[in-house]
């Protein structure tokens, strides 16, 4: 048994065995940066893909109606999914209940929002892309910078066919994504706990472009088995240091069929960046439990899943039990992109005094249960990993109490009645949220050890960005239906496995997603930059 297994089991049992180091203090005067800087790179600035496109709302982003299409990518539609996914919109100031409160008027704490949500607000995640001759710059190895929405140059050349040859699946592309994450950027505050959250992290940006580019035609399907220390060596970083999570090929403009008819990876010494990135903080910790759960996570990197290897870990039917029908979910008529502009996490700001609808409910589950990375990990078609969990707490026409949600019926089966409120407030860890204002909590889980058995360790960065494209496609509905959304990963795991009774079926439930009516007229002011 890997190492990724005793990982996620120490996560579950965190809240009652605490994780090394104990007692650990973030240095918050020598954090890092919240993306990668590279000193004097040339930079490309990008378009903001300000395309109109009535069709492109969140309803077709999240459930692909009009069916699979595979339109190519264009620069101002790179630029417009970067922008509206990872790009800074602009900045929070609203007044709500977290502690950063005090300091968000300082501009040196300035708390700049992205369309995707991210642990702890981090956006650990880093967007490489490297561009072969098909696509519209000279070629080469290029980084996104979040704050300038730029790409910036790092390597110049066409290194299209190393990529290639890291993923060994026959693709033709010669754009790809590339997502990293380097791991100081979370673990400076995080420690031990960092792959936990930068994996769904990757996930939720993942799944911010999969609906972002499904409701235009467009398709994200990523890899993540390849070989990955030929593509940190590729990109210049050490693979103890900074993970490649996902591989992300780009049908583009112009290079469709078998008109292109890509390099094999030159010979010779193997390419790489050379640039180098600077690191703010003076003093980078590392951590012995992430440095260890990311060599479980690379050593067989290039091991994929055969097709059907999930079937044995997928989520478990329902079991019997009394079923509450629910009615149709109203369709999600917000266009994404001001979906995500309009997403935000609630912070303590749910008031229960109007009820959730049963139908926002429906809406909110039947999006967030339609959820996965796809890519390699995906059998299309065919049963989920995640199951969700809800813990009604004010939704009319709904008993308050505790329930699996049925997809495939849209119906919930009773698990425990009564309401749920103070069970959750006195489980969840921090004190920005009252849980029982929300009018439900949504709960995903997964069989993680039954992935872990079934693929190897890898699969716990499945695992996680399942749970992370889960969680933004339930913030984007929320959104797209005007409610207030958050999702938190402070809670004792193990409490919920008793209160759902899931020890018998192995599911663990690895966040909790709040839904509801937000107090009318909290105080904020718009500061909107993109
Ligand atoms: C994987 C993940 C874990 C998170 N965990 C928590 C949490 O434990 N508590 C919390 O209040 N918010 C949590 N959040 C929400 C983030 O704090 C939030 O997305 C981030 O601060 C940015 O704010 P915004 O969502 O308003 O843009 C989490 C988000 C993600 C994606």
């Amino acid at each position: 048994m890997g190492f990724a297994h005793e990982y996620a089991a120490a996560i579950m049992h965190r809240g009652r065995i605490p994780m090394e180091p104990v007692g650990f203090v973030p240095d918050w005067s020598d954090r890092p940066r919240k993306g990668k800087f590279y000193p004097g790179a040339e930079s490309l600035p990008l378009p903001d893909g300000a395309l109109p496109d009535p069709g492109a709302t969140v309803q077709e982003g999240v459930f692909a109606a009009s069916g699979p299409r595979d339109e190519p990518f264009t620069l101002p539609l790179l630029g417009g999914m970067l922008l509206d996914s990872y790009g800074r919109l602009g900045r929070r100031l609203g007044v709500q209940a977290n502690t950063d409160l005090p300091s968000l008027p300082l501009y040196t704490d300035a708390n700049w929002y992205r369309g995707t949500a991210s642990g702890g607000g981090l956006y650990p995640v880093t967007v490489y892309w490297v561009n072969g001759p098909g696509g519209p710059l000279t070629p080469g190895v290029h980084h996104y910078s979040t704050t300038h929405h730029a790409m910036q140059r790092l390597l110049t050349g066409d290194v299209s066919g190393e990529v290639r040859e890291a993923l060994g699946n026959g693709t033709r592309a010669d754009q790809f994504l590339v997502l990293g994450v380097k791991f100081w950027q979370n673990a400076f505050k995080y420690n031990s706990f960092c792959m936990h959250a930068v994996s769904m992290d990757v996930g939720a940006a993942l799944q911010t472009w999969r609906i972002w580019a499904r409701a235009r035609g467009l398709r994200i399907e990523p890899a993540l088995w390849f070989d990955e220390e030929r593509l940190a060596r590729l990109l210049g970083v050490d693979v103890a240091e900074e993970g490649i999570f996902a591989v992300v090929p780009l049908s583009w403009e112009g290079t469709r069929g078998d008109a292109l008819a890509p390099a094999p990876a030159a010979g010779g010494p193997a390419p790489r960046v050379r640039r180098t990135e600077s690191e703010r903080s003076r003093r980078v910790i590392t951590f012995e439990t992430v440095r260890r759960v990311q060599a479980a996570t690379v050593a067989h990197a290039t091991d994929r899943p055969a097709p059907g290897a999930l079937a044995p870990a997928v989520a478990l039917p329902a079991r019997e039990g009394g079923r509450v029908p629910l009615p149709e979910a109203p369709p999600l008529t917000m266009g994404v992109r001001e979906a995500l502009r309009r997403r935000r996490s609630s912070f303590g700001r749910f008031d229960a005094r109007e009820p959730l609808s049963a139908g926002q409910l429906a809406a909110t589950l039947a999006a967030a249960a339609s959820a996965s990375v796809g890519g390699d990990a995906a059998d299309p078609g065919g049963p989920p990993l995640a199951k969700l969990y809800v813990f009604v707490n004010h939704v009319a026409g709904v008993a308050p109490g505790a329930y699996e949600y049925v997809a495939d019926d849209h119906a919930l089966r009773l698990v425990k009645p009564g309401p749920p409120g103070a069970f959750l407030q006195e489980n969840y860890f921090l004190s920005n949220y009252n849980l029982e204002q929300a009018g439900a909590v949504v709960v995903p889980a997964v069989r993680t050890a039954a992935v872990l058995d079934a693929v190897g360790d890898r699969g716990l960065r499945l695992v996680n960005a399942t749970v992370g494209a889960v969680a933004q496609t339930f913030y984007t509905t929320a959104s797209a239906l005007g409610l207030g959304g958050g999702v938190a990963l402070g809670f004792d795991t193990v409490s919920f496995v008793e209160e759902l009774d899931l020890a018998g079926s192995g599911e663990a439930p690895l966040l909790i997603m709040l839904v509801g009516h937000e107090r009318p007229g909290s105080a904020d002011f718009r500061y909107e930059i993109a």
